[in-house]
């Protein structure tokens, strides 16, 4: 029996100062939606061991072999950019504001300051230098250099609606050890939870004490469902078809990467930091087009050994309802024929939702399917006037 996760590195980084006095008047720099995200996960330690937005040596370590440069795994370059300008004013040693919005969220010790190689990093990272591919799209269209060092933070982002699902790492530890749970298998998702996601969720939970569905709700790409209906979409579902003893739903409020398979061990370590001891990766996790294969970012973990890691990663198949088993399966467990089974891409699914057409129920259930399209008719309206107005 496995007991709590160990944080990445050994202890849970805190660098999060309510206190801290800030001095209006210093040297800044302005965050976007991604770089805040990034400053509050290494803030409540979501991120451990990092400390800051990393330096030269760690970055070159990450893009290069998924390591730190002390050589602990770590899969994603987590920077902050700046503009030529920007690195003709900052000196190597001061103490600067980071603001997003006019709002002062912390500061930074810039340590270094340094230019990227970009080409290297999307083709390490995203496996194309492909301006299609939405992380790679957004990492060409970021300032072209990278400023480093450890961040403090004074004030944390405003999450109004659904605040009491934002957790720091270290309340969800205290959730799962109140509840008792020595096993935690931690589910990574950018979509609605649909009957394929809840078969493999439950299959892995017949192994261990609780599930914790944790939705990344950061930045996506536009057609992905905003998170706010999202979160409707999983309370509902929770309510009707899940034991409450059994599951625990709170907020990865990191932007999405879209980067497959590196992806996947940098959601494995940091849901292991919010104290998961086991992690679902199904097919073609945090994919995006055809980039990846269908299992690489199952496959990309035979390049650790699981000590290193510190969870264990749980594989399954590509799933589906099937006609014949009458019964959710996998390629693995079911026998018949690809017509007999129910399977829907992303786009079809948006397509029915803005249609007001209800996917069967044995794609996704009718609970679920409803907040998505009464939630979907206020988006494809106000697309419909933002529309109108450009023109
Ligand atoms: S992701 O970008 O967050 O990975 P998504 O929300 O679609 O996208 O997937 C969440 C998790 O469920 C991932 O581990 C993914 O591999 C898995 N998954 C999604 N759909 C299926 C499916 N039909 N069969 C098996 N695994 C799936």
């Amino acid at each position: 029996m496995m007991s709590e996760s160990v944080p990445h590195g050994g202890k849970l980084i805190n660098r999060i100062n309510h206190g801290l006095s800030i001095d209006l008047s210093r040297n800044y720099v302005l965050l976007d939606n991604l770089e805040l995200s990034d400053m509050e996960l290494i803030a409540n330690g979501a991120y451990s061991p990092l400390e800051g937005f990393m330096g030269k040596a760690d970055y070159e370590s990450v893009v290069r072999k998924m390591r730190l440069s002390n050589g602990l795994p770590w899969s994603l370059p987590i920077t902050l950019a700046i503009d030529k300008n920007k690195a003709i004013e900052l000196k190597v040693g001061e103490t600067i504001n980071l603001i997003k919005d006019g709002v002062v969220y912390g500061e930074m010790n810039v340590e270094e300051i340094y230019i990227p190689d970009k080409i290297v990093e999307a083709e390490m990272v995203y496996k194309t230098t492909d301006l299609q591919h939405p992380g790679v799209k957004k990492l060409f269209a970021r300032d072209e250099l990278y400023v480093a060092g450890p961040i403090m933070m004074a004030r944390r982002i405003n999450n109004s609606e659904f605040e009491r699902f934002y957790l720091d790492p270290i309340q969800t530890r205290e959730k799962f050890r109140n509840l008792g749970w020595q096993t935690v298998v931690g589910f990574q998702t950018r979509n609605p939870v649909h009957r394929a996601h809840e078969y493999i969720q439950k299959t892995a939970l017949e192994t261990v004490d609780g599930l914790f569905l944790n939705p990344l709700v950061g930045e996506t790409k536009a057609d992905d469902i905003p998170s706010d209906i999202r979160m409707k979409s999983y309370q509902v579902l929770l309510e009707h078809y899940y034991p409450k003893d059994r599951v625990f739903l709170s907020v990865f409020p990191a932007a999405m990467r879209y980067a497959g398979p590196r992806e996947a061990i940098f959601h494995a370590i940091v849901r292991k930091n919010f104290g998961c001891t086991h992690f679902i990766v199904g097919r073609d996790h945090a994919g995006v087009g055809n980039y990846y294969g269908t299992y690489d970012a199952q496959k990309i973990f035979s390049e650790f050994n699981e000590a290193d890691l510190g969870i264990k990663p749980l594989f399954f198949e590509h799933s589906f309802y099937c006609k014949k088993c009458e019964n959710m399966a996998s390629e693995k467990t079911c026998p018949h024929d690809s017509r007999d089974h129910v399977v829907l891409s992303g786009t079809k699914v948006r397509a029915m939702l803005k249609n007001g057409v209800h996917p069967p129920k044995e794609f996704s259930r009718p609970e679920v399917i409803e907040i998505l399209i009464q939630g979907m008719k206020h988006v494809y309206t106000k697309e419909i006037k933002g529309v109108e107005h450009e023109k």
